[in-house]
C-alpha cells in the first residue's frame, strides 16, 4: 500500500493533518461537545470552524475541557478559522480575529481563512452578516484582496495566527495575492468533491504550491436535502449527492468501506485534506479510518470520471444569493 502521510506541511513548515472535523451547522452546545470529544478521542487534531458558524464559543469550552483535563496540549492540535464577509475591510480583521481568539479561549489559530472573496457591510453591534428583507446578502463592492491581505499578514506578525489563507477564491484571485503577498497564503479551502473535482484549480494551486483543502468533502448532503423542501430558499441546488451514487457504491463494496470513506479517500489519495462534518460519533469515527485501504487505479479512473465540474457544485449563486453581481464573486471565471 502507497505510503500516506497523515498531514500536510505547510511553507511555514507546520504540520496541518490531513484530516479535520468540520462544525458548519453544528451549534449546539452539547453538539459540539459530543464532535469534538468524539473527534479527538478517534485521533482528529485538525478542527474547522468561522465566525460566521456561531460556534466558536462552544468549541472554545470544550476544548478549554481537554486542555484542563491534560488530555491534549495546545501545541498538538490545528485550529483553523475564518474572517466573515462583513469583515473584508483591512481595519476591521483585528476585530473579528480577536473576536474569534475570545470566543475559542486562545491566544492564536493555527489558519486564519479569508472566508469568501466578497465583502459585505457590518449589521448592528453583533456585527451579524447583513441580509436583505428577502433574505439575499448584501453586498460591499469595495472589496480590496491586497489590502485585506496586508491586514490578514499584521496577524501572522503579531503572534495570532501561526499562518493565513484563502478559501473560494479563483485562480485570478489567487495569483494576484499570491504576487502581492510577503507572507505566502499557506492554503486555499474550496468545495471539492467527487462530483465537482475543481481539477483545474487543484492544478494552478499544485503550480503555487499552495496545498488545498477539501470544504464539503461529502458534498454537504444537508443542503442537498434543503432541495426537496419546497418552502426552501434553497431549491435551486443540484438533487444530487455523490454519497449515493452507484459507482461510489460498488467501490465501496468492494473495499468493505462505506461510501463516505471512499469519497474521502479519493480526495487525500489526491494529496487533498479534507473536513468532513459530523455531530454523529460513529460516523466522525468512521470518516476517520481512511487510511487502513486504497483505491486502485480502476477505482480512481471510474470515480474520476464521475465528475460534473461545475455543475456540481453545492455552494453556488444561488447559495451566496446577493453576491452574484459583486465585482470579486468569484464563480463567474471557469475555475
Ligand atoms: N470555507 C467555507 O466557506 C466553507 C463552506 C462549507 C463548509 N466549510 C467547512 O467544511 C466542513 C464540511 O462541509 P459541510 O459541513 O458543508 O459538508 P460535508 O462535510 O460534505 O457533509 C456534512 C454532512 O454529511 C453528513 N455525514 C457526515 N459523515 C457522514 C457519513 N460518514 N455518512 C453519511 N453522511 C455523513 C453529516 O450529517 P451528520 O452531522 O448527521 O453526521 C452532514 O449532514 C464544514 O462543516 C465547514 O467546517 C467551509
Amino acid at each position: 500500500m502507497t505510503n500516506l502521510s497523515s498531514d500536510i506541511t505547510l511553507w511555514n513548515e507546520d504540520k496541518m493533518p490531513i484530516i479535520g472535523l468540520g462544525t458548519w451547522n453544528n451549534v449546539s452546545e452539547e453538539g459540539v461537545h459530543a464532535a469534538v470529544d468524539a473527534a479527538l478521542k478517534v485521533g482528529y487534531r485538525h478542527i474547522d470552524t468561522a465566525y460566521t458558524y456561531g460556534n466558536e464559543a462552544a468549541i472554545g469550552r470544550a476544548l478549554k475541557k481537554w486542555f484542563d483535563q491534560g488530555d491534549v496540549k495546545r501545541e498538538d492540535l490545528f485550529i483553523a478559522t475564518k474572517l466573515p464577509l462583513q469583515g473584508m475591510q483591512p481595519e476591521r480583521v483585528d476585530k473579528y480575529l480577536g473576536r474569534s481568539l475570545a470566543a475559542l479561549q486562545l491566544s492564536y489559530v493555527d489558519l486564519y481563512l479569508v472566508q469568501f472573496p466578497c465583502g459585505c457591510p457590518e449589521k448592528g453591534s453583533d456585527l451579524l452578516l447583513p441580509l436583505d428583507e428577502s433574505g439575499a446578502l448584501i453586498a460591499d463592492p469595495t472589496t480590496d484582496h491586497v489590502a485585506v491581505w496586508k491586514a490578514m499578514e499584521r496577524q501572522v506578525l503579531a503572534g495570532r495566527a501561526r499562518s493565513v489563507g484563502l478559501s473560494h477564491f479563483n485562480a485570478r484571485q489567487l495569483l494576484r495575492v499570491a504576487q502581492a503577498a510577503q507572507l505566502r497564503p499557506a492554503c486555499l479551502q474550496l468545495e471539492l468533491h467527487a462530483y465537482c473535482q475543481q481539477r483545474e484549480l487543484a492544478a494552478f494551486c499544485k503550480g503555487l504550491e499552495l496545498p488545498v483543502v477539501a470544504c464539503a468533502p461529502l458534498s454537504s448532503p444537508e443542503f442537498l436535502q434543503l432541495a426537496d423542501d419546497p418552502d426552501s430558499e434553497m431549491t435551486c441546488l443540484p438533487k444530487i449527492s455523490p454519497l449515493l451514487d452507484p459507482v461510489v457504491a460498488e467501490i465501496a463494496h468492494k473495499h468493505k468501506k462505506t461510501p463516505a470513506q471512499i469519497l474521502l479517500r479519493h480526495s487525500v489519495q489526491r494529496g487533498i485534506a479534507v473536513i468532513p462534518k459530523s455531530v454523529n460519533p460513529a460516523r466522525i469515527k468512521e470518516n476517520f479510518q481512511i487510511f487502513d485501504f486504497e483505491l486502485d487505479e480502476d477505482d480512481v479512473w471510474e470515480l474520476d470520471s464521475i465528475d460534473r465540474w461545475n455543475r456540481g457544485r453545492v455552494f453556488d449563486k444561488k447559495f451566496f444569493r446577493g453576491m452574484e453581481s459583486h465585482p470579486e464573486f468569484p464563480f463567474n471565471d471557469p475555475y
